[in-house]
């Protein structure tokens, strides 16, 4: 038996993602694996290579294996207590704004979601309201879900729901029970693949439960961001019990942590804004980020001061071009991390003042640095070394500024030369007052020359 991670299995999923387009490759692959595996034993094969065969024989078989992966398990207000604070906290903050509301219940299966939402809308404005008002936007991955959707509930599916909430929500046709059709307008259902396709836009809430979870961090990060331009500023979220969005904590904010109902983290500026755009996948907001980023290269690069900036992780992102001559560092060596180069340490330690001012969390300066430029003539710098401190508190770099206060020390040097020149007039004066008085010996005596050698400030 091969049905283990490997190879065999990727190739397997790049195949489904080729052949059909259904892209699984960001889904986590425990999940996965069991539900495949699950297939190939249903069938009797043993390796995910033989399954791999078995697909390009049996197109049927797509429909089957896709039924299998997707998990459409879902009912009317599941986990009762969330749509209850939802129903009691959210709704009527949506409903008192004016105009149009936006709904998206996305990974809405076969509907039981999005109808849950339609009834707590429609029981706070009344029906003339909701038909005006609202848009509901249901969709789903899975078409033969959503169709069940649009076709109805059995007896079973729909006892779950109130007696009440059935009579006035629901009308029989034949065996099934279908939303009431005067009540249908604000209810659109549609394919919508959350890991390739762009989002809804401009929503009062996103309700998106027990779906994100099959993801893996980086694609359910991806459609988190996607998902925070989606919202309005004023607008909520509501995700699945076992969900966190924790790796995206400074996008949204909880209003109920255990219930999953967040808010946007609303007024990004415009230059987050299209990096979360970007990062969901925009090529115009990519090209725009790209274009502001090699902006700020360019006015860092230019700059005469050597300049070096490492993250809080200690990586080298940067260093200018004077910084680059005059450390004799290659561009190669950015993106490694600082302290593995010989520039961590020479000719000036960057390691100590670093680790000092991440750790102190304050800049501080070292004067009268002294450096070879690359011809041999020493040039002397104050070094600036400053914590790159993000809005909400956290270090994120470091960065280290070289003024060249050469002149100044030649100055200073000529300055303590001068007071060193007058101090020794001064003596030679009151020498020779006193030599007036004496009588020469046979020893001869002459003052020492005052030193020009300057002193480098700590
Ligand atoms: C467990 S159901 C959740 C249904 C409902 N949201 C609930 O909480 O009761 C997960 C749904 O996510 C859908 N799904 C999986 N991957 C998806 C994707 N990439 N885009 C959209 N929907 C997806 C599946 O088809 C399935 O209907």
């Amino acid at each position: 038996m091969t049905l283990e991670a490997g190879s065999e299995f990727e190739k397997l999923i790049e195949y489904l993602r080729d052949a059909r387009g259904f892209d699984f490759t960001g889904y986590k692959r425990g999940t996965l694996m069991r539900r495949v595996s699950q297939r190939c034993t249903e069938l009797g094969l043993d390796s995910f290579s033989a399954y791999h065969d078995y697909l390009q024989v049996h197109s049927q078989e797509f429909a089957v294996l896709f039924d299998k992966i997707l998990i459409n398990v879902t009912e009317f207000f599941r986990d009762r207590e969330t749509w209850d604070y939802v129903a009691e906290k959210v709704v009527p903050r949506i409903a008192a704004k004016k105009g149009e509301i936006r709904i998206w219940s996305a990974g809405t299966s076969s509907g039981e979601e999005a109808f849950s939402a339609a009834i707590l809308f429609c029981q706070v404005l009344g029906e003339a309201a909701f038909i005006d008002r609202l848009k509901i936007y249901a969709t789903d991955v899975d078409e033969q879900a959503l169709s069940k959707a649009r076709s109805g509930y059995s007896v079973k599916e729909i006892a779950s729901l109130d007696d009440d909430l059935k009579e006035r929500y629901f009308e029989q046709q034949g065996e099934r029970f279908v939303f009431r059709t005067a009540l249908r307008r604000p209810l659109i259902f549609g394919r919508h693949d959350l890991t390739q396709d762009a989002p809804i836009s401009r929503l009062d809430l996103l309700i998106c439960r027990n779906t994100l979870i099959y993801l893996m961090a980086e694609t359910q990060a991806r459609i988190l961001a996607r998902f925070h331009y989606a919202l309005n500023d004023d607008g909520f979220m509501f995700l699945g019990r076992a969900e966190t969005v924790l790796t995206h904590a400074g996008l949204f904010t909880p209003v109920d942590l255990k219930l999953r109902v967040f808010t946007k983290v609303p007024r990004v500026q415009l230059r987050e804004r299209m990096e979360l755009l970007a990062q969901a996948g925009s090529a115009e907001a990519g090209n725009h980020v790209a274009r502001q980023q090699r902006v700020r290269e360019l006015a860092t690069e230019g700059t005469p001061n050597p300049q070096i900036v490492v993250d809080a992780q200690g990586v080298l992102i940067s260093v200018n071009q004077r910084a680059r001559v005059l450390f004799d560092v290659p561009q190669s060596d950015v993106g490694s991390v600082l302290k593995d180069l010989e520039l961590s340490y020479k000719p000036v330690d960057l390691r100590t003042p670093i680790d000092r001012v991440s750790r102190e969390r304050q800049p501080i300066t070292r004067q009268g640095v002294e450096v070879k430029d690359a011809d041999g003539t020493p040039v002397v710098f104050d070094m600036h070394v400053v914590p790159l401190i993000d809005e909400d508190g956290s270090l994120v770099g470091t960065s280290l500024t070289f003024l060249d206060v050469s002149s100044r020390s030649s100055k200073r040097r000529t300055r303590s030369f001068s007071r060193r020149s007058r101090s020794w007039r001064r003596q030679m004066k009151s020498f020779s007052r006193l030599t007036r008085s004496w009588k020469p010996s046979t020893r001869s005596s002459s003052p020492r020359t005052p030193s020009c050698r300057a002193s480098t400030p700590t």
